[in-house]
């Protein structure tokens, strides 16, 4: 069965509908390419065409671009400058076809699909908040390949083009027919009736050309004119170098095609263009990325949606973390009642929710409408009134057992039966807390992020009497929340804290031989984490991460055994940037550079002489997660090591590109890691001797991914 069905209106407007059966979106595949190819040999054929409408059939959605499965199978160079090159063949054929053609798009229209698009002469697009355009090829480290880099600077001007080829980001209705993307914007309902009406107006005129939207006056005169266009590259290159520290060659090799096709003209544009394609699809970090992509669609999937109903919760403790989840539940519609100890900090939790409104406002995720009515499903409390009607509560109090226990015991005995008790705690068992509890069965752990409105993941913890209906309640919860859940059972620090608090304690030992905090966060950011050690110390706050080790020594053992560092600093009140005494100086919201303070503060004074390389800046603080991430498997925190990485990456910025920790391990080698743990284990004690799970995976030739 073809993809594609045509028909023809009296008036002579072709009706091309593109429906990919057994699949829930169009993906232009080798296959739908071909047919698109063989199907537009057919209409230029048809002499009684005056004009062509492309339409999807899909609910709410265009084409959501190129198969993925098929660039990931991409193995060689030339296979890739071949599919690209064939791409723009067939979109140039569209583009070249005798009469106007439209494209109607309701939905998203990405990828592949917005090429299509921009090889026809006009876009209609509906209004529906659905409907987005973008190029997120980047995001999977390749680029555009089928004429986008060439097409979209010639639409829209080099400096708007830029902005969604180097990002992949999404470009909405309204904004899609400011910077020229889209002719008209009209409803839903009208959309198909609208576009035939565009190509009737359009036959017999010739194919419109050039850049369609108003540009400001300088950005039209720096690249109009070939001797300051070279600034707005630069520009451009300095930004994407900034924000990649080019650990990432796809935004690059995207800059480079665009300005070598509006210097050298489109035929070698294209040429150059599927060259760079090519080279791209074959990378690692291109693989790693399309896997992340992967991992990221099957974790937004629900394998059991649970019944439970949860539209009213409740949220103890009104501070940093607790605004931000009253936020966040209100946003997706839930009321919230927020409790905390007096009026003031229930009022200071007022105040972070209404902040993220503002902001999502400006930003234009949410409407003026849309935020007001969030925020005022939140109400709050210095008591337990109300909490009688909520069907989950989540606890965000301070990090102290006996307080958590205290507000669960309140909790319960003004909570309905089946209420669910979900604790935001950073380390503290659930096992524990549960005990304080008359149904330990709905007492779970559900871990945000900070912050809360940003950070995709959710670690949801599984206490030893937890149920399965109350995990998978939390679970589907999140996804509902827009959130990523990845389970692992309870242990001290769960999953990502006690990888993450293991290399934030070498950091700090590495300061302690003499390392400087300049040097040791500048290299781990190079690594590509997302912010150096010692700035995540003071975002975190030395207070919690101090209080987080203990619970790891307790729980772990001398082997996490903490930097006397933190403790020191926690004990001479620098708490990070919350007190504005950290690593790093501050003065009010500005962070200036290093506080050099903090040497005097070493538990002993540092050799100064060991010059530390980067090299082993990188391994040290990486082996410890590694071995960390391998003992948690061992430990059955976790066990499947794609979600492992995926909560590294979607809770603390693991470096995308590399895939994952376990990826990472993967691709320097069993073998090497333990030759490396051995040998600073020599030089710098237990904490680096290769946990037995590595060894005996080494031993047997096994990798942690098949
Ligand atoms: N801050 C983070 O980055 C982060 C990230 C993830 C999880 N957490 C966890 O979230 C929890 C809260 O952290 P935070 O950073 O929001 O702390 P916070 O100090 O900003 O807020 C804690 C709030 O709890 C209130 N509180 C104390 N006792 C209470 C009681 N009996 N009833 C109601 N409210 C009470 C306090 O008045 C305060 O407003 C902690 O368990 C922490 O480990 C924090």
């Amino acid at each position: 069965m073809s993809a594609f069905q045509y028909e023809i209106d009296k008036d002579g407007i072709a009706i091309v509908t593109l429906d990919l059966p057994n699949e829930k979106v169009n993906k232009l595949t080798v296959q739908v390419m071909g047919e698109l190819n063989t199907l537009l040999d057919t209409l230029a054929a048809r002499k009684e065409i005056k004009a062509l409408v492309f339409r999807s059939n899909k609910a709410g959605s265009f084409i959501v671009g190129a198969d993925i499965a098929e660039i990931q199978g991409i193995q060689e160079r030339d296979a890739g400058e071949r599919i690209a090159r064939k791409g723009q063949e067939i979109f140039s054929k569209l583009e070249s076809l005798p009469f106007p053609t439209v494209a109607a798009v309701h939905g998203p229209c990405m990828g592949g699909g917005m090429e299509l698009a921009l090889a026809c002469a006009y876009r209609v697009i509906s209004n529906d908040p659905k409907t987005a355009f973008a190029l997120p090829e980047v995001k999977l480290g390749i680029l555009p390949g089928f004429g986008g880099t060439q097409r979209l600077p010639r639409l829209l001007g080099l400096t708007n083009a830029l902005d969604l080829i180097l990002s992949g980001k999404s470009v909405y209705a309204s904004k899609a027919k400011k910077i020229g993307l889209a002719d008209v914007v009209t409803y839903p309902e009208t959309l198909l009736t609208i576009a035939v009406e565009t190509a009737k107006k359009a036959v017999g005129k010739p194919r419109p050309n050039g850049i369609r939207a108003k540009r400001p006056f300088p950005v039209k005169v720096l690249e109009g004119n070939p001797l300051t266009r070279p600034f707005v590259y630069w520009m451009a290159k300095k930004t994407v170098l900034s924000e990649t520290r080019g650990n990432y060659p796809a935004p690059l090799a995207a800059l480079d095609a665009v300005r070598y096709g509006l210097s050298h003209g489109l035929t070698a544009g294209y040429q150059n263009e599927a060259r760079l394609l090519g080279e791209l699809a074959c990378t690692e970090i291109s693989k790693n990325l399309i896997s992340l992509f992967y991992l990221n669609e099957a974790l937004k999937k629900d394998p059991h949606p649970s019944p439970v109903k949860i539209s009213f919760a409740g949220v103890l403790g009104a501070g940093v973390m607790g605004g931000g989840i009253a936020q966040l539940f209100a946003e997706k519609g839930l009321f919230v009642r927020m409790k905390d100890i007096n009026t003031k900090a229930v009022g200071a939790g007022f105040k972070t929710a209404a902040d993220i409104f503002k902001k999502r406002r400006k930003k234009g995720i949410l409407n003026p409408i849309q935020a007001r009515n969030g925020l005022d499903r939140i109400t709050g409390a210095t008591d337990y009134s109300g909490f009688n009607h909520a069907d989950l509560v989540v606890e965000a109090v301070v990090e102290n057992m006996d307080i958590k226990k205290a507000v669960l015991r309140d909790f319960e005995a003004t909570a309905k039966e089946h209420a669910l008790f979900a604790s935001n705690t950073s380390s503290l068992s659930i096992t524990e807390l549960a005990l304080a509890s008359k149904r330990p069965e709905q007492v779970v752990g559900m871990h945000f992020f900070n912050p809360v409105e940003k950070m995709p993941l959710v670690e949801v913890v599984r206490g030893k009497k937890t149920s399965e209906e109350t995990v998978s309640a939390i679970a589907t919860l999140s996804r509902k929340l827009g959130k990523l859940p990845v389970i692992v059972n309870d242990g001290p620090g769960f999953l990502v804290n006690r990888i993450l608090m293991p290399y934030l304690n070498e950091a700090a030992m590495m300061l302690e031989q003499g390392g400087t905090i300049e040097e040791i966060d500048r290299t781990l950011l190079q690594f590509g984490m997302p912010m150096g050690a010692f700035l995540l110390l003071d975002e975190i706050g030395i207070d919690v991460a101090n209080k987080v080790s203990d619970i790891l020594l307790q729980g772990l053992g001398a082997r996490v055994k903490p930097s006397g560092l933190l403790g020191a600093l926690y004990k001479k009140g620098y708490y990070g940037k919350k007190n504005g005494k950290g690593f790093y100086l501050y003065e009010g919201k500005k962070r200036n550079g290093p506080d050099t303070s903090v040497y005097q503060m070493l538990t002993a004074p540092p050799t100064g002489g060991e010059k530390m390389g980067q090299d082993e800046i990188v391994d040290r603080a990486v082996l410890l997660m590694i071995k960390e991430a391998a003992l948690c498997l061992e430990e059955k925190i976790i066990d499947r090591p794609d979600l492992l990485d995926a909560a590294l990456i979607f809770g603390i910025g693991f470096p995308p590109f590399r895939g994952g920790l376990l990826r990472y391990a993967d691709r320097l080698g069993l073998k090497i890691v333990i030759g490396k743990l051995e040998a600073y284990s020599k030089k710098y004690g237990e904490r680096f001797t290769p946990p037995a799970s590595l060894l005996s995976m080494a031993k047997a030739g096994k990798n942690f991914y098949a």
